[in-house]
């Protein structure tokens, strides 16, 4: 047959394959979230994410190690504290937990780029993202707290900081904050368009976030919306984001690709619990091949336009570059 175009001339081998990849990954752009409770000497498996575990302060270190050894270059911390209030207080404490692993790790790790995660749903009494008035999260008596809690974990030795609350205005209120207070140079990692989901059940056991009443609906995004991920995303760049992110990630693939295309700054896609757990539960039963699936997912998001991956799979993604499993 006189055939002038084959494409199976290059998949023919995985040299020629390897040569004509048109997504390229990289362990540069991983980042992975970890999880740090009030203690000492505690690895506290989470049943909600199998493989995944809470740490206190001085056994963070062990799994930083780790973190380093895999060739992960960043974390993302998120606080469990043991007490919570209606203002979510611990979240600013010069003593709360993330003040306390970043000021005990940071100096031991200074090679591992720390980032965290600023809200206030795991330290309110009610499990909402902000200052309650009535039964409505207060934008801006939220921000304020915000602001504090941004600027606490800067001064406790973070390089980044990444709001994820979803309140109107925050981006500009923390900018300045950080740069009334001298932090001019450390970036904000936006939660730019974060959507209302379910994939976040998992997280919200391991953290202890779930919301005490209603849903998180009257500040995270409606999922049926795409045009609105780019209002969020245009008002953060305004505001002084310097890296924006979509969350969740493989149920939001067309919302990275569009807001990649639509914006200069670098994109991250949040990978988030849910995603993991289905992945890890579905090989539990022996219904798929785990990390080919788990390759697969994360090469179907950078390819949909992410730069940076925030995944608990990180550590094994770092693992299967390395075996060459994907690249
Ligand atoms: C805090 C926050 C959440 C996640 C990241 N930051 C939970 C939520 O919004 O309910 C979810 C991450 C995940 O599911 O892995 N607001």
């Amino acid at each position: 047959m006189e055939l002038l175009n084959r494409p199976r001339r290059l998949r023919a081998n995985p040299l020629i394959r390897g040569m004509v990849r048109e997504t390229r990954i990289s362990k540069s752009a991983l980042i992975y979230p970890i999880f740090v409770r009030e203690g000492t000497g505690i690895v506290e498996p989470i049943p909600s994410l199998p493989g995944q575990f809470r740490y206190s302060p001085d056994t963070l270190c062990q799994e930083l190690e780790r973190v380093r050894k895999a060739g992960v270059p960043a974390i993302m911390l998120f606080g469990i504290p043991d007490h919570k209030d209606e203002k979510g207080s611990g979240a600013w404490d010069e003593n709360g937990v993330v003040q306390k692993a970043l000021r005990m790790a940071k100096p031991q790790f200074p090679e591992i780029y720390f980032i965290t995660d600023v809200c206030m749903c795991e330290y309110t009494s009610h499990g909402h993202c902000g200052i309650l008035r009535g039964q409505e999260v207060d934008n801006d008596q939220t921000l304020e707290v915000l602001c504090r809690t941004a600027l606490s974990h800067v001064e406790a030795g973070a390089d980044m900081v990444a709001p994820s609350d979803m309140m109107d205005g925050r981006i500009l209120a923390i900018r300045q904050a950080l740069d009334k207070a001298g932090h001019q140079n450390t970036p904000i990692m936006s939660y730019a368009v974060k959507y209302a989901s379910a994939f976040y059940g998992p997280f919200r056991d391991a953290a202890g976030s779930a919301p005490s009443f209603g849903d998180r609906k009257g500040y995270q995004m409606d999922y049926h919306n795409r045009r609105e991920a780019l209002k969020e995303a245009a008002q953060d760049v305004e505001q002084g984001a310097d890296i924006l992110m979509v969350k969740p990630a493989l149920s939001y693939l067309d919302v990275i690709h569009e807001v990649s295309q639509a914006f200069s700054l670098p994109m991250a896609a949040y990978s988030v619990s849910g995603e993991y757990a289905m992945i890890k539960s579905a090989a539990a039963a022996g219904l798929i091949d785990e990390a080919a699936v788990a390759c697969e997912s994360a090469v179907s998001i950078f390819r949909a336009g992410a730069d940076l991956l925030i995944t608990y799979y990180a550590k094994e993604l770092a693992g299967w570059i390395d075996e060459g499993r994907i690249g």
